[in-house]
């Protein structure tokens, strides 16, 4: 092992920060994995460990089912972490006692840092910290010393310096803990003594390792390549693991944007000079999705369809015994359902959910592990071209969650010129580049206009645009009116078939991005 591979362990005690903590860890140069309580011993123990990190949650330590990983994990040597709920746990576990507060803590609230040291170094005095919590330390353990404190909580902060056991009530990870990133930092850099490096560079030497160790002397892998930035990164790691033993295919659906198939065509056949297949495979996908109009229906189709497709292609070589997908971490956690509880699927994501159980195919993940800034950031590293990496990401079932109810071939064809027009416009006005993604929608509706002197009855589209860090909470973006102008004047006079466009100004929650 390598000593950029040196990680931290994030266990998830159920919180909605399990991630903001995790890419805390990974802004601060340092590799890190999310477990579950159940799976954090084990977890630890599979990894080069340099410390843990207990998250925040909404039990009590003294609710039936809380929370409550192997104590185990506080003997392995490593500095520990405790935030509000995994501070009461770990407080609780080794002897000190835990309450439930008169004056519970909610939101910004003033603390005083006492001391200099460890966590704290350079961040003494007074600042702004992000405090919710009902329970509370009121006892600590012995060899624990106070290092912080608020008008109503007097363990703000506490530590065992000799075994590097740390915990606070309140979250540094959020924004709103005014030096929050500093005692992460502090933590990561002084107290367990990483050396906060992850590279690019050491991320793909990684991934590069894992994938030649799977694969093997001749296993050879088939790659869904979509033109995204995820497949697109996955296919230039896999490339590198095994050169001419990885086999792209693209497969054109009939679901795709316009100019897409003959983008990709060029970019990765003619000058990357992969293995590249296109399949033409629009028929028996609008086939399949005939009659079709159930969103959920229409992600399971379009899912069992490509996989067939790979399955298909994947027979032309001797050895392709690995399925090749750009799923990121975002997708697998939240597919985990991390926490125990039966978090609600709102969207099967094809390349997550989906795959039949008789695959028969391993499945290669190589960016598995990290998040979408973090596979930019490899993109550029290994060269792809801007455009690519910094491009918007398209859903896996394409225009068919843009395309509302059943699909037409005809439908699909207002929606590419609706949609192009809508991107050509936004990005020629340069308002693209603060956005997460800005796309148009076909309605099942049609509605009454009125062009030249004659009447008209056809079909409206939506123009939706967001701005979003991570997709997984997105606010709808302001398009100056000129834009929004442009757009609706040329799609109505265009754009055949659609003779109303009108604005999606939802944001997520409670909407999602993409209408189906
Ligand atoms: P929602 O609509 O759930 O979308 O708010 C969140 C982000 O995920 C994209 N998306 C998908 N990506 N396969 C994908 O690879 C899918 O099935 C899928 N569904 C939605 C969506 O475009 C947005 O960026």
């Amino acid at each position: 092992m390598t000593s950029e591979m040196r990680g931290v362990l994030v266990v998830d005690m159920g919180t909605q920060y399990t991630q903001l903590i995790a890419r805390r860890v990974r802004e601060a140069g340092t590799w890190c994995q999310i477990a579950t309580p159940d799976d954090a011993l084990k977890t630890a123990r599979s990894m080069d460990l340099g410390g843990v990190i207990l998250s925040g949650g909404p039990s009590s330590v003294y609710d039936e089912g809380a929370p409550n990983p192997d104590t185990e994990l506080l003997n392995l040597g490593v500095p520990v972490l405790g935030i509000c709920y995994g501070m009461q746990w770990m407080c609780q576990t080794l002897g000190g006692s835990v309450e439930a507060t008169d004056t519970r803590e909610y939101g910004r609230t003033g603390m005083r840092v006492d001391t200099a040291e460890g966590m704290f170094h350079g961040v003494e005095g007074e600042s702004v910290v992000w405090m919710s919590h009902g329970d509370e330390v009121t006892g600590i353990p012995e060899g624990f010393t106070t290092h912080a404190s608020s008008e109503s909580c007097t363990y703000a902060a506490v530590a065992d310096q000799a075994r590097g056991l740390w915990g606070v009530q309140f979250h540094p990870e959020v924004t709103h803990t005014e030096r929050g990133a500093e005692m992460l930092q502090n933590f990561l850099a002084r107290v367990c003594e990483l050396p906060g490096d992850w590279s690019e560079e050491s991320i793909v030497d990684r991934e590069v390792e894992k994938v030649r160790a799977l694969v093997g002397e001749t296993g050879e892998i088939v790659l869904g390549l979509s033109g995204g930035v995820d497949s697109s990164v996955a296919a230039m790691i896999l490339d590198k693991a095994i050169g001419s033993r990885l086999h792209c295919i693209f497969v054109d659906n009939g679901l795709l944007r316009k100019g897409e198939r003959e983008a990709v065509e060029a970019m990765f056949g003619e000058h990357m000079d992969l293995d590249l297949t296109v399949v033409d495979a629009a028929d028996r996908f609008l086939e399949r999705l005939s009659g079709v109009s159930d969103p959920e229906e229409k992600r399971k189709h379009i899912g069992y369809e490509f996989v067939e497709v790979f399955r298909e292609e994947a027979k032309r070589f001797t050895n392709a015994n690995f399925l090749g997908q750009g799923t990121l971490y975002p997708d697998v956690i939240e597919s985990v359902a991390a926490h125990g509880g039966n978090t609600a699927v709102i969207k099967s994501h094809h390349n997550v959910g989906g795959l039949p159980e008789d695959l028969e195919m391993e499945l290669v993940e190589p960016l598995r592990e990290l998040f979408k800034d973090e596979v930019r950031r490899v993109g550029r590293f290994m060269g792809l071209d801007s455009t690519l990496v910094d491009r918007q990401p398209f859903p896996g079932p394409g225009l068919a969650v843009r395309c509302l109810g059943e699909i037409t071939g005809e439908d699909l064809d207002l929606l590419r010129e609706a949609d192009r027009i809508t991107t050509d416009e936004i990005e020629a006005a340069g308002c693209h580049t603060d956005l997460w993604q800005y796309f148009a929608v076909l309605l099942p509706v049609r509605s009454v206009g009125v062009m030249g002197d004659g009447r008209t009855y056809e079909k409206a589209c939506a123009i939706r645009a967001v701005r979003s860090t991570d997709a997984m909470t997105a606010d709808w973006a302001y398009l100056p009116q000129e834009v929004l102008q442009r757009i609706s004047t040329r799609i109505i006079n265009e754009v055949r078939g659609i003779n109303r466009v009108v604005l999606d100004i939802t944001s997520k929650p409670p909407g999602t991005i993409e209408w189906e």
